[in-house]
């Protein structure tokens, strides 16, 4: 079984349906090898951030096998990628065999028969969890804001500067699935859950919209930070570097070089922006809800960080899934690449939260974020199969587990579910 379905490693995940949590561990089972879930397994429930202070070896799943391709006379690349080429009239019909994480054999504009249940499973959790940022009330946190003496000045430093970072990371990260991934990863489910994730992120952007609107902030000095804040800028040329050679198209994932372009990208946007640098942004916000400031903008985030984790995880088995399926890609050098770049994206991370948090504020400093860091990036690397970093570091924010634990807080998304599912009656009148 897999347990990377948990951001923060407490080998648990959550059945959708009984709200419970289950142990996936077992003494037995391995410490190394990150694998994919063997055909027709994946139905253990969809990723939920259920996580817990200390973080467990990553189990090894039974490898989905790279099967034997079809018969069908296409050459691995020349496939129709795009699902736009000219229609194979009476060509073989597609079956589970042929279908690849990236150069398809089979037809890309057929959902079934499903290969990957994991990511029909988080399409599935992504739309149980829907939800608008204009559903949350922010009247108190207009409130708090406007009077002199709600907050302090390094709270309302450290704020700016989170929502900044968010704003534009959010398009960053839309951005890179609808012109980056979507084109190379030719699996119809996986396609299923970009689609479905690129919408969450314009949700996620459409939330500090609505933020900067309700608090009567500066839109310039908002969602131009990325460009005039240097631990912001650094954060995000750091990404983009990782990407331009999908940016500049001279990418062919038929060549081991290009699929490693391709992995590149996945592990600096999937891992390190969504996986890694969300995170001290998260429990900035978060830590604030706790002292019962700005509680709006932390049940937001509390609802993107959800979001988040799906896709966090939804990246690392994609990643793991194509490690398996092409294991030329996965060379030591190329490992060590992939470690080099999670530790200077912490040591990035780390620089973002000084900046952020000069003199820290009540319960949060930049130091406890540093070791937070360590933590999250151990993580991330046992989800990919890579040695940890700072082995034995604990997590300094065990509250964050509950504050993640929606259930437990509130039962909003059922109640939300339940709603959209009467008003299903749909008045469109
Ligand atoms: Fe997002
Ligand atoms: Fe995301």
């Amino acid at each position: 079984m897999l347990n990377w379905d948990n951001p923060l490693g407490d080998g648990k995940t959550e059945n959708p349906a009984t709200g419970r949590r289950a142990d996936h561990r077992s003494a037995g089972e391995p410490i190394e090898a990150p694998a994919g879930r063997p055909e027709g397994e994946g139905k253990d429930g969809p990723s939920q951030p259920a996580p817990e202070p200390e973080a467990q070896p990553a189990p090894a799943a039974t490898p989905q096998p790279a099967t034997a391709p079809s018969a069908a006379p296409v050459t691995p690349g020349e496939g129709d990628a795009t699902g736009l080429g000219a229609i194979e009239v009476g060509a073989a019909r597609p079956t589970v065999e042929d279908k690849r994480m990236i150069n398809a054999r089979a037809d890309v504009n057929q959902l079934l028969p499903l290969k990957y249940h994991w990511a029909w499973e988080k399409y599935l959790a992504g739309c149980n969890n829907h939800w608008m940022p204009t559903e949350v009330a922010m009247q108190a946190d207009i409130a708090l804001w406007k009077d002199p003496n709600g907050l302090t000045d390094d709270e309302r430093f450290m704020i700016m500067r989170n929502l900044g970072f968010f704003a534009t990371s959010e398009s960053l990260v839309a951005n890179n699935i609808v012109l980056g991934i979507y084109r190379h990863l030719t699996n119809p489910e996986c396609r299923q859950y970009l689609l479905r994730q690129a919408f969450e992120e314009a949700v996620h952007t459409h939330t500090f919209q609505y933020i900067v609107d309700s608090l009567g902030l500066s839109e310039g000095e908002v969602f131009n930070m990325y460009r005039e804040v240097p631990s912001i800028t650094d954060k995000a040329a750091w990404a983009l570097e990782h990407t331009r050679n999908l940016e500049t198209g001279q990418h062919d994932t038929s060549t081991t070089e290009g699929a490693q372009d391709f992995l590149r990208d996945l592990v600096a946007f999937y891992v390190v922006f969504e996986g890694m640098w969300f995170y001290t942004g998260f429990a900035q916000i978060l830590s604030m809800g706790r002292r019962n400031k700005m509680t709006g903008i932390a049940e937001q985030y509390q609802y993107i960080m959800r979001d988040e984790s799906i896709h966090l995880n939804f990246g690392i088995d994609v990643i793991n899934q194509i490690k398996i399926e092409n294991p030329e890609l996965w060379s030591e050098a190329f490992q060590k690449e992939c470690v080099a770049m999670l530790v200077e994206a912490c040591e990035l991370e780390v620089a973002y939260a000084r900046d952020t948090m000069p003199n820290g504020i009540l319960g949060l400093n930049a130091d406890m974020c540093e070791q937070y860091m360590h933590f999250i990036t151990n993580r991330r690397l046992q989800q990919l199969g890579l040695p940890e970093q700072w082995p034995g570091t604990e997590n300094p924010f065990p509250w964050m587990s509950e504050v993640v634990d929606l259930n437990k807080e509130k039962n909003f998304f059922e109640t939300r579910v339940t709603e959209y599912q009467t008003g299903g009656a749909l008045s469109w009148d």
